[in-house]
């Protein structure tokens, strides 16, 4: 089976983007050389997806880049929803900000800039929704910081859990840390999850 072609196929089955969304995306495209850290349809409607799903009303997410997922998110949540979604390049901030400001969810979404591992503790409150995607040699950092603060039955999504398939290589230190937090996860009994073969990797839990 042709991968890339059976990906394709994927995306082209699956809920397309909002008109906002796909603005975003094409301005992220003209602007910006990293457009392959945006998440993507597949991911992005999965989340999309798990939010309704799971009733959530208030998401944190690391990894804000242009605000692709963010709002993907918040979009999915009820009017009365909050999202705090956590950056720290200020080159990305303007256009996350542009469009949170253009979408009709503005009021439900927090951007907190800074390093996620200092910014995290200052919002207060637990999560119901939780989405990882940035700064992969601290993924098991997140996690145990997160996972107390995530809601009995709550969610979290981890984006990238394959790293391109580094976490099989030993010499890679993103790879290591990545494997380290899919480890501490399977050994977790206080969690129960999946890890899609999704782009590239996405574990979903529920906290017990
Ligand atoms: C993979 S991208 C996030 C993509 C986004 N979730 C999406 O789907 O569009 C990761 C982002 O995390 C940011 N980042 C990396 N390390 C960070 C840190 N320590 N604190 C906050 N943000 C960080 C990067 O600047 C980048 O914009």
């Amino acid at each position: 089976m042709d991968q890339q072609a059976i990906e394709s196929y994927a995306i082209n089955h699956t809920t397309d983007h909002s008109k906002l969304i796909k603005e975003l995306i094409s301005v992220s495209e003209e602007n910006l050389e990293h457009i392959d850290m945006l998440s993507g349809r597949l991911v992005g409607r999965l989340l999309s997806l798990l939010v309704k799903i799971s009733g959530a009303k208030r998401v944190l997410e690391v990894g804000t880049f242009t605000g692709y997922s963010a709002l993907t998110m918040a979009e999915a949540l009820p009017d009365d929803g909050e999202l705090f979604t956590c950056e720290y390049n200020e080159r990305y901030e303007d256009i996350a900000r542009t469009f949170f400001e253009k979408s009709e969810a503005e009021s439900k979404v927090t951007l907190v800039m800074g390093k996620a591992l200092e910014t995290i503790p200052t919002i207060s409150g637990s999560f119901d929704f939780v989405f990882i995607d940035a700064d992969k040699i601290n993924y098991p950092n997140y996690y145990k910081m997160i996972l107390p603060r995530l809601e009995q039955g709550g969610i979290m999504v981890i984006d990238n859990v394959f790293w391109s398939g580094e976490v099989l290589d030993s010499e890679s230190d993103k790879g290591k840390a990545i494997d380290e937090l899919n480890t501490i996860i399977r050994g977790d009994n206080a969690v129960e999850q999946v890890m899609l073969p999704v782009r590239d990797g996405v574990t979903v839990l529920r906290k017990k």
